[in-house]
């Protein structure tokens, strides 16, 4: 008998204790799918400052001004428009929703594709990345593998990463890992095909999925580098110029590591360490040690980076994040609508100012994006 009970207890604890994902949908509202997108959109309308603060190089000065306009609690977004990568997050997000339950890739990727490519009209005066628009310009969704662009070993940009969180919101059961990754990397290499920049649109997904879970923040990096082997099997398999893509695949993985040994978070159980003396100074040369090439953020590998790193320096400080992720020398807007998207799937809009997002550009079709891709994770 107390054999049997044990026995039962042991199942339960195998079928309900899942490491990989801890607690499967934890604060998986409604609410926090539409904060996530929304207030992605908010980060990068904020870090953009209508081009003025994605291009600046100097956080000091970014929050010099900004303490002028009376700290971030004070903004009002009405006249900061949201820049390219909201602009490309609701084409993915778009192209989600349209797909619906069938994610096969003959219906999934001409969608992505075609909503890549139509997204391009809507840039003026927001600051699209050269790869990006290159890129969608070679994209032809009317004919079969048409979404598909060879490896271009320049294409290690952002541009990847930045419109990618919502993958993990439409993908966030750890039974959908596989999807996670094979689509995350296709919607990635359809502008970016070159590890650094496909798996940057990885990391975006897989921190949302796991946000999404509340998973706590300092397990993400270690199971990011778990998942990598998984990655290079699917880029394998999918055996797309798969040699060039095998010969720039340790950049990614390299940094990363490098990243989590600094943190001290490489084991994915202790604590992050911080130094003593972190401020909007040291912020910028630590962004900056970790770029390829000296502009903090805009790589596939370091704009996720940075927007971790501010997570987990935050706690739930919407201001703290909004300085460590938004306010910076680097590629703001980037890191800022990536941060932002994680950390508001898992705690809504709580502590966010209400002016920080009401009158936010395209603010309905992001709520209504957040709310659909909720419903379509219900109904499995
Ligand atoms: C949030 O962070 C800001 C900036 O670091 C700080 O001034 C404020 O006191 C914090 N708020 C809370 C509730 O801890």
């Amino acid at each position: 008998m107390k054999r049997t009970v044990f026995t039962l207890l042991l199942l339960f604890a195998v079928l309900f204790y899942n490491p990989f994902f801890r607690s499967s949908m934890c604060s998986g509202l409604e609410e926090n799918y539409v904060a996530g997108m929304v207030l992605s959109g908010t980060g990068d309308a904020l870090g953009y400052n209508n081009r003025n603060w994605e291009f600046c190089r100097s956080g000091p000065k970014i929050r010099a001004e900004l303490d002028k306009l009376g700290g971030v609690k004070n903004i009002d977004v009405e006249k900061w428009i949201v820049s390219d990568d909201t602009v490309m997050h609701i084409a993915t997000a778009e192209a989600l929703v349209e797909a619906g339950k069938n994610i096969e890739p003959a219906n999934l990727y001409p969608l992505l594709a075609k909503k890549y490519k139509e997204c391009m009209d809507d840039m003026n005066g927001r600051a699209p990345g050269d790869t990006c628009v290159s890129s969608a310009y070679r994209l032809n969704p009317e004919v079969p593998d048409g979404w598909m662009i060879p490896f271009h070993k320049s294409a290690g940009g952002c541009g990847a990463a930045m419109r990618a969180m919502c993958i993990g919101l439409r993908f966030p059961h750890p039974e959908q890992l596989a999807d996670l990754i094979k689509i995350s990397i296709e919607s990635g290499r359809m502008t970016h095909h070159q590890p650094t920049g496909y798996l940057g649109s990885l990391a975006a997904a897989l921190f949302t999925a796991f946000a999404v879970n509340c998973k706590p923040a300092h397990e993400w990096g270690k199971e990011l580098l778990d998942v990598l082997p998984k990655a290079q099997a699917y880029v394998i398999e999918a055996g797309r110029d798969v040699s060039d893509n095998l010969e720039t695949w340790s950049y990614f993985e390299t940094k990363w590591r490098c990243y989590l040994t600094e943190r001290g978070i490489l084991d994915g159980k202790s604590e992050p360490k911080f130094p003593e003396k972190y401020n909007v100074e040291e912020r910028d040369d630590f962004y900056t040690s970790l770029s390829f090439s000296g502009w903090g953020g805009s790589s596939g590998h370091d704009a996720p980076m940075i927007a971790y790193d501010a997570i987990l320096g935050s706690g739930n400080n919407w201001t703290k994040l909004s300085h460590r992720a938004f306010f910076h020398g680097g590629d703001s807007d980037s890191t800022a609508a990536i941060a932002a998207a994680w950390w508001r799937a898992m705690y809504g809009f709580k502590g966010v100012p209400k002016a920080n997002y009401n009158k936010l550009e395209y603010r309905e079709r992001l709520e209504k994006l957040g709310s659909d891709l909720y419903h379509l994770t219900l109904e499995r």
